[in-house]
């Protein structure tokens, strides 16, 4: 980030220490404004005054949460104008899928395969959140994720460490672009540093408990790509890697996030994720967690107040030296100086935002998201003049269209599923019925359910998760649907009519029972403000579903966590099962539908996969090709992907991992051959001692559908010399 450090340098000799730990201390928007709002869990709530003295005495760095001019300016006037050093403060926010405009959740952004679409959005996003004041986001999350029992599966890129460091990255370029001082850019957050998604157990907040090649090898390098990108900052998780909170942890926050990866930016705790370094059993004190915290190179406090508490005794007692306080203070004003904020305090406030374009990209993203995973007797897209009972909790609601963090969504104007369809529809006969509410039976559901059905074509059956069965503390132990949702299915199923299900689901579901009784069922995961508009045009043909699983569905919650580049053990599974392999006696072995799978209107035939030269020596590359033919006589946009595996090698390597993936435009009919090239540094993994290899051997090679599709070609890799 370009900032004048004289200047910088200059301003710190000017502060004091109790001023510098003011810069390190960022707190939520737990003040009630008139004409403000705020959304956070206030849960040190100061009364308006308190908080006004601390801005005024230098005590806080920046805000979060809170929005709207009225607040902004009012606090920012304070900081400029009535401090001693008119330091200006930092608006940060949940910015995660869209501000005011919902955009689909990063789950379902991921299922387009499509990173460049994610740029766009996080661009989209960013101008608006920056337009009413703020100035910092806190996304990309970059956690991935195997295990759908986890609640913030919603907010990750899925299982694969290529697709979500590819999404990470987009983002972060979506929102702060090549220049800060661009008033309608966010600075980017990366989070939560490290491995919050590998919860053992699926349960928030809960140990990373994965080995350290596992770590390096696929947990890490989404945040990398992020550093890479330009993230101006980091927030750590709230679990401990290895027994020490990533909040305290110098091996990460220190050793690989600065030592090794170089990043610049500074550090941030999550919420109060700092002080719970005591409840873990770290620390036995709060100058004790301040200390750690610190010492491992955490930067700043979100909301704990730790260092404002503890710091400058610290720094009296000689426990932290006041220059390492000023790196800190430094980062955190350098930060603001590449966000044009000593400039312009008020930077992008009041500036205009038309909202029309955002909702026509939300629209178009929102159609790139669904993935169709099944379509029997091409019943979808619906024939011209189908009479339609749109049935479900979600059929007329529109309460969750957003899913999770969409705190800011103004959803007066959004789309829900009747709009949607009633607007595309026109006059066409179009019948709704919830039939049962999210969770539980309605009384006479059913019945008004199969009378709305014996009157229509075809049953577009609404069913899924509720926004709040996902995202922050909700981990669930059953990713099934709730019984009343399987009942009214199956009410639908005894009517006769062919049954299109649209799964509205922050994670992956376990539903094979539904799966079943489904003639077309489309993932429509969580889609924001233009739901509607989007399903419908899958539905009626008017585009046609394009996304691919970022995740694999598992056919059981026992299976996880259920993912694709998992290892091939000595004894894997077979289908059928046979003794003494890996199985379940209780359920068929594998996914569901597995990682990368994904139907479209058309229909792709691979041919075989080949790979020239067979050998791969010195800094050479081999390219893989693959010959793909349209056979339904329809167009269609087909996810490519490009998986390897290494046959033998110092540490056992996934049965599969994606190396490069590309949505592919087929038109009906047409043949076309796709090309990836494969390089030496494409092979590589961690040795298990902190170091990086590529080891000679023999490779197999797919470009497939999906991470269970497709039968190797295989080539040998050189050594160096060529041996
Ligand atoms: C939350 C989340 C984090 C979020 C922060 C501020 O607890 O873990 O993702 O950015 O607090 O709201």
């Amino acid at each position: 980030m370009g900032t004048d450090r004289h200047f910088l340098e200059s301003l710190l000799g000017r502060m004091t220490l109790e001023e510098k730990v003011g810069q390190l201390s960022l707190y939520s928007a737990d003040v009630k404004l008139a004409g403000a709002e705020t959304v956070n869990p206030a849960l040190t709530f100061k009364a308006p005054q308190s908080r006004f003295e601390d801005i005024r005495a230098g005590r806080v760095t920046g805000v979060f949460n809170g929005y709207g001019e009225a607040y902004i300016r009012a606090l920012q006037t304070i900081a400029v104008e009535d401090s001693r050093l008119g330091i200006p403060l930092i608006f940060g926010a949940d910015v995660i899928h869209g501000f005011r405009t919902a955009f689909p959740v990063p789950l379902a952004e991921a299922a387009s395969f499509e990173p460049e679409l994610a740029e766009r959005v996080a661009e989209t996003a960013a101008a608006e959140a920056a337009a009413e004041g703020l100035h910092w986001t806190f996304a990309p999350g970059a956690d991935l994720c195997r295990d759908a029992r986890w609640g913030r599966v919603v907010e990750s890129y899925g299982e694969d460490t290529l697709v979500a460091s590819r999404f990470a990255a987009a983002r972060v370029r979506g929102f702060q672009g090549d220049d800060l001082r661009d008033p309608r850019r966010l600075m980017a957050t990366v989070k939560h540093f490290a491995a919050y998604g590998a919860a053992e157990a699926g349960l928030d907040y809960n140990t990373a408990e994965i080995s350290r090649t596992t770590l390096v090898d696929h947990y890490l390098p989404p945040y990398r790509a992020a550093v890479e990108a330009g993230a101006g900052a980091v927030m750590t998780a709230f679990n401990d890697v290895d027994g020490v909170p990533a909040s305290a942890n110098r091996e990460l926050l220190t050793g690989l996030l600065r030592e090794q990866w170089g990043f610049k930016g500074f550090t941030v705790s999550d919420y109060n994720s700092d002080f719970e370094t005591i409840v873990h059993g770290l620390a036995d004190s709060p100058r004790e967690a301040a200390r750690l915290c610190f010492l491992a190179g955490l930067d700043m406090c979100m909301q704990s107040g730790l260092y404002a508490d503890q710091l400058a005794g610290l720094v009296a007692d000689g426990a932290v030296e006041e220059a390492a306080v000023d790196r800190s203070v430094l980062r955190v004003l350098a930060a603001k100086q590449a966000l044009g904020l000593f400039e312009n305090p008020y930077r992008g406030l009041g500036a205009a935002f038309d909202p029309g374009p955002a909702r026509a990209l939300a629209r178009e993203a929102a159609r790139r998201c669904p993935v169709l995973l099944k379509n029997r007797d091409g019943v979808l897209p619906l024939k011209a003049g189908a009479r339609v009972a749109l049935i479900g909790p979600f059929a007329r609601e529109h309460q969750n269209l957003n899913g999770a963090w969409a705190i800011f969504a103004a959803n007066g104007q959004s789309v829900n599923l009747e709009d949607g369809f009633r607007a595309a529809l026109g006059d066409q006969a179009l019948i709704v019925e919830p039939g049962c509410a999210i969770s539980e039976a309605l009384p006479g559901g059913l019945e008004a359910a199969a009378a709305a059905a014996a009157g229509a074509d075809v049953v577009l059956l609404a069913l899924g998760e509720g926004q709040h069965m996902s995202g922050e503390s909700r981990s669930r132990t059953d990713i099934g649907l709730p019984a009343a949702q399987i009942e009214l299915a199956q009410a639908m199923r005894r009517t006769g009519k062919p049954i299109v299900t649209l799964l509205r689901t922050g994670r992956p579901l376990a539903i094979p029972e539904l799966a079943a009784l489904s003639d077309a069922l489309l993932v429509t995961w969580f889609l924001g403000c233009e739901t509607g508009a989007a399903v419908a045009d899958l539905v009626l043909g008017r585009a046609a579903p394009s996304g691919r699983l970022p995740m694999s569905f598992p056919r059981h919650v026992g299976q996880a966590p259920i993912y694709y580049a998992r290892k091939a053990t000595g004894r894997p599974p077979r289908d059928p099962p046979g003794p003494f392999t890996a199985r379940y006696i209780d359920a068929e072995p594998g996914p569901l539908y597995p990682f990368g799978f994904g139907l479209g209107y058309g229909r792709i035939d691979y041919g075989p996969t080949r790979v020239s030269p067979a050998d791969l020596a010195g800094s050479g590359a081999v390219t893989v090709s693959c010959e793909l033919t349209e056979r339904a006589g329809a167009d269609i946009e087909e996810v490519v992907q490009l998986y390897v595996h290494d046959v033998a090698a110092s540490r056992v390597r996934p049965v599969r991992e994606l190396k490069a993936f590309r949505k592919v435009a087929v038109a009906a009919g047409a043949r076309v051959v796709v090309e990836f090239e494969l390089r030496r540094e494409d092979l590589g993994f961690a040795d298990g001692t902190g170091g990086w290899t590529v080891e000679p051997g023999a490779f197999e090679v797919w470009i497939a559908p999906n991470a269970e599709a497709g039968v190797p070609a295989r080539f040998v890799l050189r050594s160096e010399a060529g041996a």
